[in-house]
């Protein structure tokens, strides 16, 4: 063997085993080999939550947690931020490559050709009570699309997936303003396509009486570096769920509505409005140290702070800081800002924080932003689902045509009861 493996001992036995080294990862089937009984399964690994199991190889998105790098594609999240818009970044993730100026200009108008949804779709979210959480209606439309465009079953026609990639990166951000304005007793308001992706998900959310909406150029932007940074973050629980119920070959809008019901967990996409309703609670600067104590004692938990895989500040939420200062010139100053601010400042201080490496992650002033907009809670995982649906679909295609990749199936440690018979119920005791 090479020095690129990995000598195991079995002790049960005495023999050993080498295994290769690959990607600084080995093969968990490589363990299979090892029994103690020639009868027995072989080793496997265990590893709830996948903390340190690749379950794919991916070209997409490379995260270093420790020294808070984001590159998607190989290009740094910060010049993507500064220099790309939504579109573009989507387009990468998806095809691989920046495009070419005629590339983009084509990708925008078929975005945009597809902005409009079947007027069917508008009963269904009619249908839904008034005061309906606007996730659990775009999981529920989402899924619906399916229906629609039964071509989708073709998951390996690369026609069909360009197709649906487009419908859904253009029919996302559709559905979630129809979600909005049923939430809130207004007509929907169609697709305006002389704007720009953001710039249109801001007229079908805000528009009022107005023959054509302008949305505020600033406010415009700072949404389209806001679905930059949210557009994917490699294997994340709702990636997770991408792969895996697409690892089925159900149809790419069925394995997104099961990304999106994953996304609406308070763990994953809901944590921004947790910390809203944190500063909410805390409600004064004074009350920060009694807080914290609260904290260290493992009452609560600080929101928007701690992440599976960043040990060090998410370089999303330095990117999200800079965006507030612009966002507030146009819009009033949010009063939690404050709170945020001292917060970070007292935390980044203190020792409990530093010894579990505990930063701010992308929600801690994320929802701020999102409530100055004039977003209610309720939208901000309806706000993460828009942009990371390109994030998805890469990830989905990528599997897709990944000729190691199987059907999902993980494997289980057993520890229930051995066999036994059954008792009949008038020989069981009360
Ligand atoms: C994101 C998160 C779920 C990651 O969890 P994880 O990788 O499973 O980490 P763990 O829950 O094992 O936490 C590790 C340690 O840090 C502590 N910790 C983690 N996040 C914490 C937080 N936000 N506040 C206080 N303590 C925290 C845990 O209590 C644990 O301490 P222990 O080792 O003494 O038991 C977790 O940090 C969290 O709940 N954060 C708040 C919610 C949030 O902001 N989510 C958005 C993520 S983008």
């Amino acid at each position: 063997m090479g020095k690129d493996s990995l000598t195991i001992t079995d002790n049960r036995t005495g023999k050993t085993y080498d295994v290769p080294i690959e990607n600084e990862t080995i093969s968990a089937m490589s363990l299979r080999q090892i029994k103690a009984k020639p009868d027995d399964f072989g080793l496997m690994t265990y590893d709830p939550a996948f903390t340190n199991t690749a379950s794919c190889k991916s070209r997409i998105t490379y995260i270093d947690g420790d020294k808070g790098i984001l590159r998607y594609r190989g290009y740094p999240i910060e010049q993507l931020a500064e220099k790309s818009s939504y579109l573009e970044t989507a387009y990468l993730l998806v095809k691989g490559e920046l495009p070419k100026p005629s590339h983009l200009k084509a990708f925008a108008h078929n975005i945009t050709f597809h902005t409009m949804i079947h007027e069917n779709i508008k009963k269904f979210i009619d249908g839904f009570h008034h005061d309906a959480h606007p996730m659990g209606i775009l999981v529920g439309t989402v899924g619906a699309l399916s229906t629609f465009y039964p071509d989708a079953k073709r998951i390996f026609d690369t026609e069909s997936r360009r197709v649906q990639t487009h419908r859904l990166i253009a029919k996302m951000p559709t559905l979630a303003a129809f979600a909005y304005r049923h939430s809130i007793g207004m007509p929907y308001a169609y697709p305006d396509n002389d704007l720009s992706y953001t710039g249109n998900f801001l007229s079908m959310l805000f528009k009022m009486t107005e023959l054509k909406y302008h949305p505020n150029p600033v406010l415009e932007r700072a949404l389209d570096v806001l679905f930059i940074l949210h557009a994917d973050h490699e294997q994340n629980c709702s990636t997770n769920a991408m792969r895996s119920v697409g690892s089925s070959h159900v149809d790419p809008y069925s394995a997104i509505a099961a990304a999106t019901a994953a996304l609406y967990g308070p763990l994953h996409g809901g944590a921004n409005e947790a910390v809203i309703r944190m500063l909410m609670e805390i409600g004064d600067i004074k009350n920060i140290p009694a807080y914290i104590k609260r904290v260290k004692g493992g009452e609560v938990r600080l929101m928007g702070f701690g992440h599976r895989i960043y040990k060090n500040y998410d370089p999303r939420a330095k990117i999200i800081k800079q965006i507030a200062d612009q966002v507030f010139e146009v819009t009033r100053r949010n009063s939690l800002l404050d709170i945020a601010l001292e917060l970070e400042r007292i935390a980044l201080a203190d020792e409990y924080f530093i010894s579990k490496k505990l930063y701010p992650n992308v929600d801690f002033y994320s929802g701020i932003i999102y409530q100055a907009m004039g977003f209610p809670m309720d939208m901000f995982p309806v706000l993460f689902a828009i942009p990371r649906t390109a994030g998805w679909l890469a990830q989905w295609a990528e599997m897709l045509l990944d000729e190691d990749q199987k059907i999902a199936r993980p494997r289980q440690v057993y520890l229930g009861p051995a066999v036994r018979d059954y008792v009949p119920i008038e020989a069981r005791t009360e």
